[in-house]
């Protein structure tokens, strides 16, 4: 899958814009605080809808403008399509093929982005709450009803603390509440399950490489209820329900849910051994580059397509070694990569690279590469 060209009108800090992309490499190269991300940004709004910045669409609209426009083309193996939003102080509008959409699911899929920022470098030594929703964000691209299991077992976990810290429990009504915590749960564990698996065999080779070799990865799935590849919902719903029964008196008095997908976790072990508790730095953000990377791979096995990847500001973050890694094992996919640092030009190959020179919302400068 690629995007061909971009069209943006007063989207940041860009009056009007239009660009045509490389099926390969683009480099959006500019000092900080230019638009380099601004642009990113409106490319992941083609593909979800919204921003990964600002839940607030009016910010996305240039100072002092009424509305903005994004337009993005793109093509995939054997379709073409245009996406288009339009947004105004009160009013949003995306179209598929110049059709209005109702619902955002119309709108998923039609273009896959992976985005990895900096804070994904962190992935592996961050708590456990930001592996998970790393976890969830993944799953529900790939299977949106996940998402709704997901609300829906928060919904119930919070109302079953909630009734543990009342005065009097009644516990018939908490009967009630681990019968709907072990249902949605049982779902959620069995995807989760699906999940790690798929992305531990894709991290595991990809790892292999960006290592040379050297480091092997193993993930596995962190749970409380022993969940095993053979369980299926019914036998994961009755684990969950054992579980939270036996530990009914302890969450009475702990006034909490002691047992439950919440408390999930990844086991990332490199070389046999426990990488957030013994792995350099270096180890724990290569871990973290093959964990999210897997993300590429997943998508295509599962929708058939590469998904576009966009490398917004990690690319400096690395070292010259991880960098080519990088850039050489992923030449499958269209990539869209920002760095304020020009010395990084060196590191592609000129021919399927064109590299956009940015300053103060506009591309100032072309270098086109082959295409
Ligand atoms: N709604 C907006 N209207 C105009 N300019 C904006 C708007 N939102 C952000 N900007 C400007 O965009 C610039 C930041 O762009 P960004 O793409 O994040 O920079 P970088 O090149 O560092 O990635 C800042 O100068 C900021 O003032
Ligand atoms: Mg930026």
């Amino acid at each position: 899958m690629q995007l061909n060209s971009l069209q943006l009108v007063n989207f940041r800090n860009y009056d009007s814009l239009h660009l045509e992309f490389n099926k390969k490499v683009n480099l959006l190269v500019g000092k900080n605080g230019q638009g380099k991300t601004n642009i990113v940004e409106s490319i992941y709004m083609l593909s979800f809808g919204k921003s990964f910045r600002t839940n607030k669409d009016k910010e996305i609209i240039k100072f002092e403008k009424e509305n903005l426009y994004v337009g993005g083309a793109f093509s995939k193996e054997n379709t073409k399509g245009l996406i288009e939003i339009a947004i105004s102080k009160n009013k949003k509008g995306i179209k598929v093929n110049k059709i209005p959409i109702q619902k955002i699911y119309e709108l998923l899929g039609n273009i896959n982005v992976v985005i990895f920022s900096p804070e994904d470098l962190r992935l592996v030594k961050e708590g456990p709450k930001e592996r998970r929703s790393f976890i969830d964000k993944e799953i529900s691209q790939i299977i949106p009803r996940y998402y709704n299991y997901l609300t829906n077992y928060n919904k119930i976990l919070f109302q079953r603390n909630q009734l543990l810290k009342s005065k009097n429990i009644d516990k018939s009504l908490l009967d009630v509440y681990d019968e709907s915590l072990a249902k949605y749960g049982s779902y959620i564990y069995i995807l989760r399950r699906d999940f790690i698996k798929k992305i531990a065999g894709i991290s595991k080779s990809l790892h292999d490489k960006l290592t040379g070799g050297i480091e092997d990865l193993v993930i596995t799935y962190k749970n409380q209820i022993d969940i095993n590849d053979e369980d299926t919902a019914q036998t994961v719903y009755n684990k969950f329900i054992e579980k939270l029964s036996s530990s009914r008196e302890h969450d009475i008095d702990t006034r909490t849910t002691r047992y439950g997908l919440h408390r999930d976790d990844l086991n990332i072990f490199v070389n046999g051994l426990d990488v957030r508790l013994y792995g350099s730095q270096g180890q724990q953000r290569t871990a973290s580059i093959s964990l999210k990377l897997s993300e590429i791979e997943l998508i295509n096995n599962e929708v058939g397509e590469y998904p576009i990847l966009i490398l917004d500001d990690v690319f400096s973050e690395l070292d010259e070694t991880r960098q080519k890694l990088l850039v050489n094992n992923l030449n499958v996919v269209q990539m869209f990569i920002t760095t304020a640092e020009v010395s990084h030009k060196s590191i592609f190959n000129i021919d399927n690279t064109t590299i956009f020179n940015i300053d103060n919302g506009s591309v100032v400068n072309i270098e086109n590469g082959g295409n």
